[in-house]
């Protein structure tokens, strides 16, 4: 890997995008109740980009500038290939950070391979460390295979890996001290995510489920000291140094502390839609413009660039009235 090129892709705020988040595939095994209906239907197969599209979109951004690339879902590791696709982004120039969003579930077999492919570093969702819960919160999971996942993939010499909890009032948020303590044992990283309103879900109402990052800090300041850190990962995390041990605590708070005047990312969709923001429409299709100019690296590169005059400013994310956003975050990986 080389460094980075120059920066190209800058929008009409001034923000660098050098961030792309790539979701590989909308499917998923386990059907999460603040991600998805219950009932999902998927894309068909010649809707989506094939792997070779995804690696062609990943070298156009390389070489705009782009050093950093997310992998997501759905659960990205379902998709067949998916280890293959990591190999060869994993060679593309100019990546610093290849780096993966997963649920868990298959890293008890993948880890090791993850690490060979180049993958730098893996957060994982895990919202309770109770079984049962586990299982009405992501409907089909199983949390020792989670948790087993977790423990292989630091096993296997991954480092800060980040567990992701996304809190919601009367479900998880008695359980934020024991999952600190869970990170703390385990030497990971975790974050704290305010839910936001993507897709219509059923099971909860998004405005009554609503716990702050100030709450949680509120409640974590009963058993630990949390100290601010200057730690940056290039995502909207802010973290905090647990006292005494090697795990942070970082919180990402949509709602509470908007993050968007420092936003360096976009986000392209296994349909190659490239969403300029996870909380607005605004989006250039990109598969379009790949498939109508075939090994055109020029037009494409273009099409990119421009995608930048339409990133809008900020999210429009209300969780106290119905999401406008009906997109849901299978579709995106977060
Ligand atoms: P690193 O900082 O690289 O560790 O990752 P990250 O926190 O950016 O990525 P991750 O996939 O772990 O995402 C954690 C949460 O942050 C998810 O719920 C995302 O939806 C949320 N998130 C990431 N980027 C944005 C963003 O631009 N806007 C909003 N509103 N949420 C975001
Ligand atoms: N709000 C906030 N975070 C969400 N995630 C999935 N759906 C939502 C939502 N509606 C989280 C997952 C995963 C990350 C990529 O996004 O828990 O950790
Ligand atoms: Fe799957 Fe992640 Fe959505 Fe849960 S949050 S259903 S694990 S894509």
């Amino acid at each position: 890997m080389t460094s980075a090129a120059t920066p190209q892709l800058v929008d009409r705020f001034g923000r660098t995008v050098n961030y792309l988040r790539i979701s590989i595939t909308d499917r998923c095994d386990f059907r999460c109740v603040y991600c998805m209906a219950e009932d999902m239907v998927f894309l068909p197969r010649a809707q989506i980009l094939t792997l070779e599209e995804i690696h062609t979109l990943a070298q156009a951004f390389t070489e705009l500038g782009v050093g950093k690339i997310r992998i997501t879902g759905g659960e990205p590791l379902v998709r067949k290939g998916a280890l293959e696709l990591l190999q060869n982004l994993g060679r593309l120039d100019g990546l610093n950070e290849l780096v993966l969003t997963t649920n868990g579930s298959q890293l008890v077999n993948m880890a090791e391979a993850l690490k060979a492919a180049g993958v730098k570093r893996i957060n994982v969702s895990l919202d309770t460390l109770d079984a049962d819960k586990f299982k009405a919160i992501t409907r089909t999971g199983d949390l020792q295979q989670v948790v087993n996942g977790i423990k292989t993939a630091a096993a296997v010499g991954f480092e800060r890996i980040k567990i992701n909890a996304v809190i919601l009032k009367g479900r998880n948020h008695q359980e934020v001290g024991d999952l600190v303590a869970f990170a703390v044992e385990n030497g990971v990283d975790i974050s704290f995510i305010e839910e936001m309103p993507l897709g219509v879900v059923a099971q909860h109402d998004r405005s009554d489920a609503y716990y702050s990052s100030d709450r949680i800090k509120a409640d974590l300041a009963r058993e630990f000291t949390l100290m601010p850190s200057t730690a940056n990962t290039g995502g909207p995390s802010k973290y905090f140094n647990v006292v005494g041990t090697q795990s942070r605590v970082g919180f990402i708070s949509p709602h509470s502390a908007n993050f968007c005047s420092a936003c360096n990312r976009v986000r392209l969709t296994v349909e190659g839609r490239l969403l300029l923001c996870l909380g607005n429409e605004h989006s250039v299709d990109l598969k379009q413009v790949l498939r109508s100019h075939p090994g055109d690296m020029q037009a494409l590169k273009q099409a990119i660039i421009e995608a930048m005059l339409v990133k809008p400013e900020k999210h429009e994310f209300n969780i106290h009235e119905q999401p406008v956003i009906l997109r849901y975050m299978n579709m995106t990986g977060g």
